[in-house]
């Protein structure tokens, strides 16, 4: 109920009315490999449907990393998941990724997992969040967004390559996952 009450107070950042079904975010989080991943994060996690999927894998060393900028829903991905101790819930907004990660001492991270509602914001947030994502991952490292049409590639086809993109019918709207890598500049 807390999501839909947000999507009304601000529609354009919420970007869903819902949060993502089981079946979109079991096809998500199954991009990634939990025996070699060192760092994920999650930008975007709303109540934490992903998030409460990646937890249940996750392994002790590996450390995951949530930006979601509501604060509300801040206090609910806190009250689930803060008590673990390799997971940092993070109360900003993904313009701040690698300033937050050298805070914690993270250079570079393995996979970046995105539910950020990319066709609302402006070009210059896009390509914020773009350079910030591009910048912190490695070189083998994957970025996996979803969307619901394909109006973003040509925004994110700058920075990174499609690897994948995967068709996910049970979900509202139907979803696209895509997986990136980052594109040799
Ligand atoms: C479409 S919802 C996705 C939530 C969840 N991942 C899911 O799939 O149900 C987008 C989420 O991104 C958050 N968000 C929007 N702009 C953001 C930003 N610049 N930085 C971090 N989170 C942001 C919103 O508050 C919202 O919780």
């Amino acid at each position: 109920m807390i999501f839909v009450k947000e999507f009304f107070k601000n529609t354009k950042q919420i970007g869903s009315i819902i949060p993502s079904s089981s079946f979109l975010s079991k096809a998500i989080v199954s991009k990634i490999n939990y025996k070699t991943a060192n760092v994920i994060v999650e930008l975007g996690a709303g109540t934490g449907v992903f998030t409460k999927m990646l937890v249940n894998n996750l392994n002790l060393n590996t450390k995951l990393f949530v930006f979601e900028i509501n604060p509300l829903l801040y206090k609910v991905l806190h009250n689930k998941f803060s008590h673990l101790e390799n997971v940092y819930i993070i109360n900003t907004s993904a313009e701040n990724l690698t300033n937050i990660l050298s805070l914690y001492g993270v250079n570079k991270v393995d996979y970046i997992l995105s539910g950020l509602p990319f066709l609302n914001f402006s070009t210059s947030l896009k390509n914020c969040i773009f350079t910030n994502i591009y910048s912190s991952l490695k070189l083998s490292g994957e970025l996996i967004l979803f969307q619901y049409t394909r109006f973003l590639e040509k925004d994110f086809l700058d920075f990174f390559v499609i690897n994948d993109i995967e068709k996910v019918y049970l979900n509202f709207p139907p979803a696209n996952i895509y997986t990136l890598v980052k594109k040799i500049k």
